[in-house]
């Protein structure tokens, strides 16, 4: 399985789970298991650019294909841009949520759906926040989209 750009070569049983899979057999543990019943949306991942919850995604499934995690969202030691504005925002409390709202968040800023707030809203609808952050989580990606639109394509 290619993750992050890098390929891993792990034995799974077929019913193991891309998030049990990125957790306990690779140990990329940013991305969170909330409900593990994809309702929560803490365990998005991108497939081929594609936004998937891992928990409801079977790990073999990925075998031939590109799975991207927060870990890869930095660019070395520099955060992504949006990384930086939910810093800056302040959009987080607890953080459990954050690496999905992250890899959510610059999935629609790529889509082109982040236009208004309500579209930023219906399109992170997926993305739980038990602490409510989500005015300033809507702030972070308004920042992005409105500095510069390029950036926002950065994985
Ligand atoms: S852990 Fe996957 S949606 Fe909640
Ligand atoms: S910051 Fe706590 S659940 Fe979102």
């Amino acid at each position: 399985m290619k993750v992050n750009g890098e390929i891993h070569e792990i034995e799974l049983e077929p019913r193991v789970s891309l998030l049990d899979a990125l957790r306990e057999h690779l140990s990329l543990t940013g991305t969170k298991k909330g409900c593990d019943q994809g309702t929560c949306g803490a365990c998005t991942v991108w497939v081929d650019d594609r936004r998937v919850l891992a928990c409801l995604t079977l790990a073999v499934a990925c075998e031939d294909h590109e799975v991207s995690t927060v870990e890869g969202l930095a660019d070395g030691g520099d955060l992504h841009p949006l990384q930086s504005a939910f810093i800056e925002r302040d959009a987080f409390q607890c953080g459990y949520c954050t690496s999905g709202q992250l890899m959510s968040a610059v999935a629609l800023l790529k889509e082109g759906n982040a236009t208004t707030d309500e579209e930023i809203a219906e399109h992170m609808s997926g993305n739980l926040c038990r602490c409510a952050a989500y005015p300033n989580i809507r702030a972070a990606v308004r920042d992005i989209r409105d500095a510069d639109p390029a950036t926002s394509g950065r994985a």
